[in-house]
């Protein structure tokens, strides 16, 4: 392949500006802590994995040797027997919640969906997609969603088959939804558990309540139905992609044979990218859990340490318990753009990721927010919240 020296040059200056930005994405959940060097020969391959990964394939050049052994990793990670699951590698987290609402709405044709108002904005575009009746529920000032406005939707709606869009972690505050408490609540309307559906959307904490010590319910035995997970994100990849996650006797009523690739195909996307098999496998077989423990442990160390921080200076900072999302009163466009930070109405965050894995990174962050929010930033307390 050959590029103009201009050409060239534009490209090299790119690299220069991803090197000097990279770790950067305080207000966003990507890690930059990976190593994925050992995958570089594969960059001459088109590795595409179109398809079902249980099947043969007529596509010689698949990783789907690899996507399986990702897919039993998260079996068990998310607790079903891995017989009894059936996923795939997606292109991301909004591609899980898309293939588990359309799951839920083959299973229950006429179910209405209920989210909080904290659920991912994608999930908006979802439900229109896909043309399913749709409630967005209030949420908490923490963030979950208000179980008793759930309940109550329900109820008045006569809904019979709910499809329940929990979060393992909202977008804004990492707000985990009380999968116990839904159950609970749904089975005093009297309906059946065989009559509902739960997904969990786990995008970023997907791969965090397994590695902690009081985890929230958010696993298959907790009653879930279907989990999805973004790959960039707490693993860590340099192309966005996802891991989903489904009950397989489900999953089967939804497949389709499809002659032309001579497999079955029950996933969203036609093509899908044979790197990021190799991505997510190279990560979960390079580390072991104390090495997911231990990455865990060290965001919620510097979650504390950014909010201690702000706190003694007077600033309302809290995160949810699990949580690695850090929550404040939002400082001026240019603080917030400066630092890159994620702000929704009057609130701004901090992710510490695994990458951001000293004091020092967060130090200068830290004093640009206190020097531009101080005095005026003490918030009346919210509840649900440590
Ligand atoms: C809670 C939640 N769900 C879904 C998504 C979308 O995930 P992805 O960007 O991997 O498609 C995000 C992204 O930040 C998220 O925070």
């Amino acid at each position: 392949m050959k590029l103009s020296n201009e050409d060239l040059c534009k490209l090299n200056n790119f690299w220069t500006y991803c090197k000097e930005n990279q770790y950067f994405n305080v207000g966003y959940p990507e890690s930059a802590d990976f190593d994925y060097s050992i995958l570089e020969k594969f960059m001459e391959f088109s590795l595409n994995n179109c398809g079902d990964w249980r099947e043969e394939s007529n596509y010689k050049l698949n990783t789907f040797e690899f996507e399986k052994e990702v897919m039993e990793f998260f079996a068990n990670l998310f607790r079903i027997p891995y017989m009894d699951s059936w996923g795939y590698i997606s292109n991301g987290g909004t591609e899980g919640n898309l293939f588990s609402c359309y799951l839920a709405r083959e299973l229950f044709p006429t179910g209405t969906i209920y989210y909080s108002e904290e659920t991912h904005y994608s999930v908006d575009k979802i439900v229109r997609l896909l043309n399913i009746p749709a409630k967005k529920i209030r949420a908490l000032s923490n963030g979950e969603i208000d179980y008793k406005h759930l309940v109550e939707n329900i109820r008045n709606d006569k809904q019979n088959n709910p499809i329940i869009f929990a979060n393992i972690g909202t977008t804004m505050r990492g707000a985990i939804d009380n999968i116990e408490r839904i159950q609970h609540d749904i089975a005093l309307l009297g309906i059946e558990r065989k009559d509902y559906y739960i997904h969990a959307d786990a995008a970023l904490s997907g791969m965090i309540m397994p590695y902690v010590d009081e985890p929230h319910p958010f696993s298959f035995e907790d009653g879930i139905d279907s989990i999805s997970v973004s790959g960039h994100k707490m693993i860590g990849s340099p192309i966005p992609c996802g891991v989903v996650l489904a009950k397989r006797h489900m999953v089967d009523k939804v497949s389709v044979e499809v002659d032309y690739i001579s497999s079955r195909d029950q996933t969203i996307s036609g093509s899908r990218n044979g790197h990021n098999a190799l991505f997510m496998w190279t990560a979960i077989k390079s580390h072991s859990t104390s090495d997911w423990q231990r990455k865990v442990r060290l965001c919620f160390e510097m979650a504390d340490y950014t909010i201690d921080r702000l706190q003694q200076a007077g600033i309302r900072a809290w995160r949810n318990k699990n949580s690695n999302t850090v929550v404040f009163p939002s400082p001026s466009e240019a603080v917030w753009r400066k630092h890159s930070l994620a702000t929704s109405r009057d609130v701004a965050h901090i992710i510490t990721m695994p990458h951001l894995d000293c004091r020092e990174k967060l130090n200068p962050l830290i004093e640009d927010i206190i020097y531009d929010l101080q005095p005026e930033s003490r918030l009346p307390s919210v509840s649900g919240q440590n």
